[in-house]
């Protein structure tokens, strides 16, 4: 298996290869990650109201101890897609995603995500005291934009819920922090595991 492509573009999901096409064209047209970002918010909006997709989902393995499925990596512009499926009641924990850009879709259930900032003045190596600032709720359709280095947590809701999550880069090789709430330490770590998982018809 490619890991870097983890299904032929012949036979995978007709909506998930509209939504890589969608991508690259915007990836193609603007040098600028942010900006791409920013203009791949609502086709991922797209994505995640297709009722075939959430249907499609319903039997995707959980991703908890810090996994994601990879559904995609572009070899050309670099952007990942990926899905993770969290059990009800998840606590997450408080992190960035060093330098990735990353929008995050709920494609099914209710998920929330927690945003927070340092109020210490940085002179502290490996600390940082972090305030919560917003929660927003996640609910099937709902895109959230998390730029460079942003805190937050995303948190579960009652049930199952499953995400859809587009990252500027694939994740899992690169050192991202994680913020404790109750000591201030940050511990600098490598991001979830990338498990390949192929969407086919
Ligand atoms: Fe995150």
């Amino acid at each position: 298996m490619n890991v870097h492509s983890p299904a032929p573009s012949g036979n995978r999901l007709p909506v998930l290869q509209t939504f890589i096409e969608e991508l690259r064209e915007i990836w193609g047209a603007d040098p600028d990650i942010g900006s791409c970002m920013e203009k791949a918010r609502g086709v991922l909006e797209k994505l995640v109201r297709d009722p075939d997709l959430k249907t499609r989902s319903a039997d995707w393995p959980s991703t908890e101890g810090r996994k994601n499925l990879l559904l995609y990596v572009d070899e050309e512009y670099g952007f990942a897609i990926n899905a993770v499926v969290r059990v009800p009641g998840r606590k997450g924990s408080v992190h960035d995603h060093a330098h990735a850009w990353v929008l995050y879709g709920v494609l099914h259930g209710s998920e929330s995500l927690e945003r927070y900032e340092r109020i210490d003045d940085r002179s502290r190596e490996g600390f940082a005291q972090v305030r919560m600032t917003s929660v927003s709720q996640g609910a099937p359709g709902k895109v959230d934009l998390v730029p460079p280095f942003d805190i937050h947590a995303e948190q579960g809701g009652e049930g199952r819920s499953v995400a859809i999550i587009l990252r500027s880069c694939r994740l899992g090789d690169i050192t991202q922090n994680q913020y404790d709430l109750e000591t201030g330490a940050i511990r600098p770590g490598p991001g979830p595991s990338q498990i390949p998982f192929e969407l086919t018809v």
